[in-house]
């Protein structure tokens, strides 16, 4: 079954895979977190799978300076995937806004579709984004209930609607995370060029989304199949069977 619509034909992809993998720790110690097995591939593989599916033919993969190498000589051109891969490295783990900060000149103007090299999706992603590819316009987030809300960006909703996202709150105001795929037009990047570093010295893509919402320029939707990151040593056993039931 094909998934493609012609919006995401056009859209540009964007897989985040920099960051330090410190929560990983030993197991990064010498390997890039994303290039750890999850299932019979390495992780990274599995948001990139899901881009290709949804009809994304042209790949940027962000990485950090020390693991360049070994995602270039995993991943290669990107025939293997049925796609085109452009890499940039992030010098220091900056933060994910600051990581998609560096697609400006790749998405040259068009719309771009992120997803965080440590998530894995069960479902294909192209039929939820109908909300946001019939303005083209804003960002859109996917949001999924889970059992532990306080590791995550948290979505705050009065009577149904959104209106607010909360980064790792300590009492979340509900059990709806947002995952790590994300839809965003060009203004983006000015967007980010005025975050300031949080608390963690980093540029939180959390901000970028909150600033959207308060445009009143943000969609979102539930995500109907079952997702989990896997940052962490629990998140990533999570992964593992979650791929290993498919
Ligand atoms: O998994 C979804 C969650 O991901 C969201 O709910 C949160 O709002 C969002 O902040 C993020 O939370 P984490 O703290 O789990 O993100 P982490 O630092 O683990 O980074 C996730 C991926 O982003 C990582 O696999 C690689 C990429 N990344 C991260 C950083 C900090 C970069 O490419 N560069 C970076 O500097």
């Amino acid at each position: 079954m094909s998934y493609h619509c012609e919006t995401m034909r056009a859209t540009r992809g964007v897989v985040l895979a920099g960051g330090s993998g410190s929560r990983l720790f030993p197991l990064t110690k010498t390997t890039n977190k994303h290039l750890l097995p999850v299932g019979d591939v390495p992780m990274v593989y599995h948001p990139i799978r899901r881009l290709v599916e949804a009809g994304i033919d042209d790949v940027l993969v962000v990485t950090g300076a020390h693991h360049v190498g070994a995602i270039v000589s995993q991943l290669g051109s990107g025939a293997e995937f049925g796609c085109r891969f452009t890499y940039k490295v992030q010098d220091r783990a900056g933060g994910i806004a600051e990581a998609l900060g560096l697609a400006e000149d790749f998405a040259g103007g068009g719309p771009v579709a992120v997803v965080l090299g440590d998530n894995v999706f069960c479902c294909p992603l192209a039929p939820h984004l109908e909300g946001w590819t019939a303005s083209g316009k804003g960002a859109m987030i996917l949001v999924k209930e889970v059992a532990d809300p306080e590791r995550f960006g948290v979505a705050r909703f009065e009577a149904g609607r959104l209106v607010g996202i909360d980064e790792k709150p300590h009492a979340p105001a509900s059990r709806f995370a947002v995952t790590g795929v994300y839809f965003y037009d060009a203004q983006v990047y000015d967007l980010i060029r005025g975050l300031v570093p949080s608390a963690r010295d980093e540029l939180e893509i959390t901000e970028v989304n909150s600033r959207y919402l308060l445009a009143d320029d943000l969609h979102w939707a539930e995500l109907s199949g079952e997702w989990s990151d896997a940052g962490t040593h629990d998140s990533y056993r999570r992964a593992n069977k979650l791929v290993d039931r498919r």
